[in-house]
């Protein structure tokens, strides 16, 4: 079966009306309902004293429906009577102001008296629930993040400092303290780079963010272990943010979990647009079944419009659907939706479920519904296969934090510039995995590694290694830049990729927005291409081994290389000094495909996404329109529909807008 559900929360509503929820969702075809984990002044109304009555009633009227849970712990929205009673448990922000009550995430994550009420309310809730047969996982907490500034972080910083410098010296010389007199003679001198500090140390801001995503990853083990001291049977997760969440290292927030689940807003207040990119669920799928290579589930999948302060557009018909496809296109094995109803009181009046205020099931409900149907047809098949891919793209939580400290251009955003490069591959129907850079990455023909601004030697070898055996990878400007202490190197630029990449960056220039330098191509293949672009930052290159294969045409160093490819042991490695606009990558992604020979999944018009999911010889073709226009897609062989009628499909089929299939070869 597979799991398919919803978000629940029994304790906003009449108790009447529960099991008139729990037939509806069974009638959609919801096998699976996440519960509580906002719900501590309800589970524990006064300090020590424990009430799960209500909720075992609620667990029970949906078991009557075959409905099984997963259970929040609640501890991402403590009660007013444990905050009041110990303000100082409230977190401190960047800017250095003490957060007071009103919403949640308020807490500090390395507060011990928060430690010790968390340990007890979990422990009380695992001792009641650990054999109940209707529990199957745990959630803890709910969207980890935000980083805390009070003092108590700064001590517990000061501790982490100590175990991973072992010495001041050896810290006063990684982070370069000499500079504007910060030589540290007692580690309790050493500050929170909190906005009435200034502009940090970059090694201290870089040590400061590697210690508050660490916090967070303390945090939840804590949790977690109080779990599986008391249960093997259940699994625990924990819901992400997907590739744009950028404050915790994912890599290390889910070695531990049993799996990844995220939350998934296609659109939302906050990105307020009519039109969406389907490449930015695309890659957050990617970047979720990257961090332990296996499914994932969705936690909270878009239920209708969301909103706060204001109402998001609604998502038009077939929207719900294509969404919740997408994701199982990448790698879901499990989708929940957010929320059941929509709330009438509280911040999110307007993020809405799937029934409205009312309770009336509507479009959207309906629309889910069929999708539940159809699960329940294909979804076994669809369990057993798993995404395989022939791309890699590096992800790196240190490049990525300290492009957070140092930007280095107005216009870089090292998110965007990822996104930018995976559309391109996405775009052409091309299967993209998201890794850790110290992966082995002996299984792709190509890796793309958007800026190693903070690199390791480890990595470095890890890349050499892999493009000596054969493989293809494609380095960045500012590559190279940083040692891990977030210091520059003292060595000729892109640094440990220098001889790797065959090239020496001999200077750079840093653009205005609105300053573009043109690129004219150097090599036969793309001797017709249009002409490159170069935006935000340009690397002036001299190639020693590497071969030229775009040059700039404008400004003092018209002539001089901007891309270069360089052949060492059996592959080759590709450093690109510029970022570029979307045709420039759409060029670059198409002669990268043909230089290495990796697999398109089915060509198709734009705004199809065909993406595969593979099971020994099996393999589920998912063609997703994202148009709101009828496409032709060209098939070449026969298929069948697994969500379909029976008869093959063959020739040139017309897809109706936001439509989905799941095609396999017909016999
Ligand atoms: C998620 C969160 C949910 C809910 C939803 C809508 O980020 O986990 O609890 O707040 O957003 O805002």
């Amino acid at each position: 079966m597979y799991p398919f559900g919803v978000d629940y929360y029994p304790e906003h509503w009449p108790e009447e009306r529960w099991p008139i929820d729990a037939q509806l969702m069974a009638e959609a075809g919801f096998n699976i309902v996440r519960l509580a984990e906002f719900a501590w002044s309800r589970l524990e109304p006064q300090e020590g004293r424990f009430d799960f009555a209500w909720l075992d009633r609620a667990i029970e009227v949906l078991a009557a429906h075959s409905i099984r849970v997963i259970l929040g712990t609640p501890t991402a929205s403590p009660p007013p009577w444990l905050m009041q009673a110990h303000p100082d448990l409230y977190r401190v922000d960047d800017q250095g102001r003490r957060l007071t009550f009103g919403n949640r995430r308020e807490y500090c994550p390395n507060h011990p008296l928060y430690h010790d009420y968390t340990r007890a309310i979990v422990t009380a809730m695992v001792e009641h629930y650990a054999e109940h047969a209707g529990v199957v996982g745990w959630q803890i907490d709910n969207e980890f993040g935000d980083r805390c500034y009070c003092p108590v972080c700064r001590s517990a910083f000061q501790s982490w400092l100590q175990n991973r410098y072992a010495t001041l010296d050896t810290l006063n010389s990684a982070w370069g303290t000499i500079f504007w007199s910060h030589v540290y003679t007692d580690w309790s001198q050493i500050p929170v780079p909190a906005a009435t500090g200034g502009s940090p140390n970059p090694g201290l801001a870089l040590d400061y963010d590697r210690f508050a995503s660490d916090s967070y990853v303390a945090y939840q083990q804590l949790q977690i272990d109080i779990l599986r001291r008391r249960t093997a049977r259940q699994f625990v997760t924990h819901n992400l943010m997907g590739f744009k969440y950028d404050k915790i290292n994912y890599y290390d927030l889910a070695r531990s979990l049993d799996l990844v689940s995220w939350d998934n807003y296609p659109r939302t207040q906050w990105s307020f647009t009519a039109g969406i990119d389907p490449s930015g669920p695309a890659l957050a799928a990617a970047t979720m079944y990257g961090l332990k290579g296996q499914p994932f589930w969705v936690m909270e999948q878009q239920a209708g419009p969301g909103g706060w302060e204001l109402v998001s557009v609604m998502p038009r018909p077939g929207e719900l659907r294509l969404w919740a496809y997408q994701q199982i296109a990448h790698g879901a094995g499990g989708l929940v939706f957010f929320r059941w109803r929509t709330a009438r009181y509280g911040t999110e009046q307007y993020w809405h479920g799937l029934l409205e205020h009312d309770a009336r099931p509507g479009r959207r409900y309906a629309e889910v519904a069929r999708l539940g149907a159809e699960l329940r047809q294909a979804g076994e098949q669809i369990q057993e296969t798993r995404v395989e891919t022939q791309v890699a793209m590096l992800l790196s939580y240190d490049s990525r934090f300290a492009f957070q400290i140092q930007p280095n251009n107005p216009g870089y955003s090292y998110a965007e510039h990822f996104q930018a490069v995976y559309r391109a591959f996405h775009e052409r129907n091309v299967a993209v995995a998201v890794v850790d850079a110290t992966a082995d990455l002996s299984g792709y023909r190509l890796v793309l590694a958007p800026p190693l601004y903070v690199l390791s030697p480890a990595v470095a070898t890890n890349l050499e290694s892999y493009v000596r055996a054969g493989g293809t990878l494609v380095c960045f400007f500012r590559s190279g830049v940083k040692d891990e202490a977030n210091a520059v190197v003292n060595r000729p630029l892109p640094g440990l990729l220098a001889e790797l990449c065959g090239v020496d960056v001999t200077s750079y220039d840093s653009l205005p927005a609105g300053v573009e330098n043109s690129l004219e191509w150097g090599v036969p293949e793309l001797a017709h291409a249009a002409p490159g672009i170069g935006r935000a930052w340009a690397d002036i290159l001299t190639p020693g081994s590497a071969e030229v294969i775009a040059r700039y045409t404008q400004d003092y160093y018209a002539g001089q290389p901007a891309i270069t490819r360089n052949r060492y042991g059996s592959g080759s490695a590709v450093y690109i000094g510029t970022i570029g606009d979307s045709a420039t990558h759409a060029t670059l992604a198409d002669w990268l495909i043909a230089q290495t020979g990796v697999p398109v999944a089915l060509t198709a018009p734009a705004g199809v996404e065909v993406t595969a999911r593979n099971h020994g010889t099996r393999r589920l073709l998912f063609v997703l329109n994202h148009t709101e226009l009828p496409q032709e897609v060209k098939l070449g062989r026969a298929y069948h529909n697994l969500i379909g009628e029976p008869t093959p499909l063959e020739g040139t089929l017309t897809l109706a807008p936001r439509d989905v299939l799941i095609l396999e070869k017909a016999e």
